[in-house]
């Protein structure tokens, strides 16, 4: 079914059905073969897309500027040491000024709240390409990689493995719960996701048959179908290495944690970048259970999709 999402923006998946997420995903679809054929065909001729980053990135940035360009429209990246990004200027001003001037805005920064700022004032949809809280279009990839594989999001079992409230680990909460993808959360208590977040999701897992779990027992990977993991530490959290590698040093994704699941067909996924020896070792991540870089391309086609709806 078609969906109009003109105008919206996507701060995180709690603004989208399970109905618009399954539409995203199949433009995506879409969007991936007309690649591979070599059929671009310039949608977002004489648009301009406002690329703000007050953290770094690889994927994300890349993603945004070569899946708006290659479709005919003109990408400006801005670093916070470019604009006035709430120094000198307010974030409201700065928000009204890009919507006069942009087609839509994307962010990658520190506070949630400044996302929500800038689609509350520039009248253009905004996208979050991270914050602290939350990482929407990472989990759009993701779950696309995951159909890819299983033919299917229903009753897969994912099994995130680490820093379980940081922003990747909140937004599969919210994603796999929406989409059926059965969801367990494995890792040290101080470090659960809030129970706020986790009674959201299971209220989406009602709806959708998807069952959410939080344990700190890595017994918890039993059955799954997909391992995932992230750093340990966050962009903006550094100060916390020392006691995030003792807290987390058990749950490192190795031969033997995926041994655990019990299936021989279990595949890995990683949102990058990774740092190969803690959250998981060179072994798993460059072996064939890894789909980190089917993964990271998907967040190109699935970018580019939710661009083509919103805008
Ligand atoms: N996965 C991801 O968001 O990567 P970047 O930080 O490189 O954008
Ligand atoms: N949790 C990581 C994700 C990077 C894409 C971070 O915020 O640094």
């Amino acid at each position: 079914m078609a969906f109009n999402l003109k105008g919206r923006s996507l701060l995180t998946l709690m603004d989208y059905s399970p109905e618009e997420i399954r539409f995203i995903l199949d433009i995506s679809r879409q969007v991936k073969e007309e690649r591979k054929a070599g059929n671009i065909t310039g949608r977002f001729a004489g648009k301009t897309l406002a690329l703000l980053f007050e953290k770094r990135s690889t994927r994300t940035r890349c993603a945004f500027e070569t899946a708006f360009g290659e479709e005919g429209g003109y990408p400006v990246f801005l670093s916070k040491d470019d604009i006035q990004l709430g120094a000198k200027e307010t974030i409201e001003d700065t928000a009204r000024v890009l919507g006069r001037m942009f087609d839509a805005i994307q962010f990658r920064g520190f506070k949630h709240e400044t996302v929500e700022k800038l689609a509350e004032y520039s009248g253009v949809p905004v996208y979050n390409g991270l914050t602290d809280r939350f990482h929407p279009t990472q989990i759009l990839a993701d779950l696309m990689t995951v159909e890819e594989n299983f033919g299917r999001l229903k009753g897969v079992k994912l099994a995130f493995v680490g820093d379980g409230r940081n922003n990747v680990a909140n937004s599969l909460l919210i994603g796999c719960s929406k989409t059926g993808v059965d969801f367990t959360v494995v890792a040290p208590e101080s470090l659960f996701p809030d129970r706020e977040l986790v009674a959201y999701a299971e209220e989406q897992g009602k709806k959708s048959g998807s069952r959410v779990e939080v344990t700190s027992s890595i017994e918890g990977v039993k059955g799954a179908d997909v391992i995932y993991t992230d750093v340990w530490v966050s962009m903006g959290e550094e100060d916390r290495q020392k006691e995030r590698y003792k807290l987390l040093k058990p749950y490192q994704v190795n031969d033997d944690l995926m041994a655990k699941t019990g299936k021989s067909e279990t595949i890995f996924m990683h949102c990058l970048p990774a740092v190969k020896g803690n959250e998981v070792t060179f072994e798993v991540i460059e072996g064939p259970a890894s789909r980190v870089w089917d993964e990271a391309e998907n967040r190109k086609h699935t970018i580019k999709a939710i661009m083509l709806a919103t805008i």
